[in-house]
This record gives C-alpha cells, structure tokens and sequence, in this order.
C-alpha cells in the first residue's frame, strides 16, 4: 500500500509527537524533514559550503547529537531558504513518501511541494506562547535554562523565514486540515489525526 501522511507547521506546534505517534499506531515509516535541514545547517556551521553540505548528508547525520539546538535551528531555517539546498534533498523525501506501507513525514513543504498527491495532509498549528512554552519546557527537561523570551524569539525568527522565502514556503496546502493544539492535548491531538487518516485508508 502506498499511503502518505503529510504534517506541516510551524516550529514546536506538535507535528513531531503526532507524527510519531500516528506512525506507530499504522506501522507507517517516519521521517522528520527538519532533521535533513538540521543535519545541512550543522555541516554549514562547521564550515562546509551550504549546497555541498547537503550533497554529502549521510544517514548517519540525521542521528547526530546536538542536532536540537537553538543554533542549529537557525542554521537550518537559513540553508532551507536556499533553492539548490532543498532540490538537492527532493528526492530522497520523495521516495520516502511513496515507499511501500505506508509513510508519514513532517516538514514545512511536505503537503505542498513534496508529496502534493499525499492522502493525508495536516497542518498543526498552535499560538506563539504556547508552542515558545511546550519548546522551553523541553529545553528545560534537556538541562537548557533558555529564558522563555528568548525561546519565542528564536521561534518568531524561524518561521518568519520559513515562511517569507520565495522556493517552497511554509504554508498550508489548499487540502490541508487545519488542526491547532493550542488548546489540545496530546492525546486529543493524535485522536484527531488518527480520524484523518481512518478515514482514508483503503478498505481491506
Ligand atoms: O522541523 P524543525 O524545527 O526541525 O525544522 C528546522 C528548520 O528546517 C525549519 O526552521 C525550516 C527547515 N525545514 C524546511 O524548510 N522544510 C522542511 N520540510 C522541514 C524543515
């Protein structure tokens, strides 16, 4: 079965925990896409010009420590506004798309420029203060003591560029179920995808 979940959103919305959730509970593949553009940006921070950084990515980069932090983000958000970064990484996300039983993949482009056919499309979305809140309170559980002003800044920062650049924005698609978690919990969150996607998969 070729089957494709697409979750969007802004950074810290809850697309990572609903998207594992809802792999595990359809025994569907995951890929986490910032993790590709983590893994570019951190090449880029050691040096590494940005469109061979992310030539070279290797599976290994995507289990790398300090792939979270705050520096890499940014670093991350900056090679994803450049065109020839994102084409060179297309096609690997979208042979994971359609790989067989069934895939999930979170990302800002996923439903728009990657998968655009996916069977199901979500963008998760939640207000500033809570996603800043739900980041911090994981940075703090991490050992970080960022100051919750800080962490909204960099958030703010992130997605005003992931959404201002001109080669695959964030943005919803068309098709996309809109969900905010502002006011959700995590269960309800995974309860609303879990609908979506029953909805869709083919009778057996
Ligand atoms: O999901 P994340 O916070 O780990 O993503 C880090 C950055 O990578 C994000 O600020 C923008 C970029 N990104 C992207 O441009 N397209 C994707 N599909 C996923 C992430």
């Amino acid at each position: 079965m070729i089957f494709t979940v697409a979750i969007d959103g802004p950074a810290a919305a809850g697309k990572g925990t609903i998207s594992r959730e809802v792999a595990a509970r359809f025994g569907f593949a995951h890929l986490d896409t910032g993790l590709i553009y983590r893994a570019t940006g951190r090449r880029v921070l050691a040096g590494e010009a940005p469109l061979a950084a992310a030539q070279a990515l290797l599976p290994e980069d995507l289990r790398a420590d300090g792939l979270r932090t705050p520096e890499v983000a940014q670093a991350a958000s900056r090679v994803a506004a450049i065109p020839e970064v994102r084409a060179a990484l297309v096609d690997f996300q979208r042979r994971f798309a359609r790989r067989k039983g069934g895939a999930v993949l979170d990302g800002r482009d996923i439903g728009t420029v990657i998968c655009p056919e996916a069977e199901v499309k979500l963008f998760v979305t939640a207000s500033d203060a809570v996603r800043a809140e739900r980041r911090w309170l994981e940075e703090r559980a991490a050992g970080h003591d960022t100051p919750l002003e800080d962490v909204l800044a960099e958030l703010r920062a992130r997605d005003a560029r992931d959404a201002a650049r001109a080669t695959a924005p964030m943005v919803a698609a068309p098709d996309a179920l809109v969900l905010d978690t502002s006011a959700m919990t995590v269960p309800e969150a995974v309860a609303a995808a879990v609908a979506q996607i029953e909805q869709r998969l083919p009778a057996e």
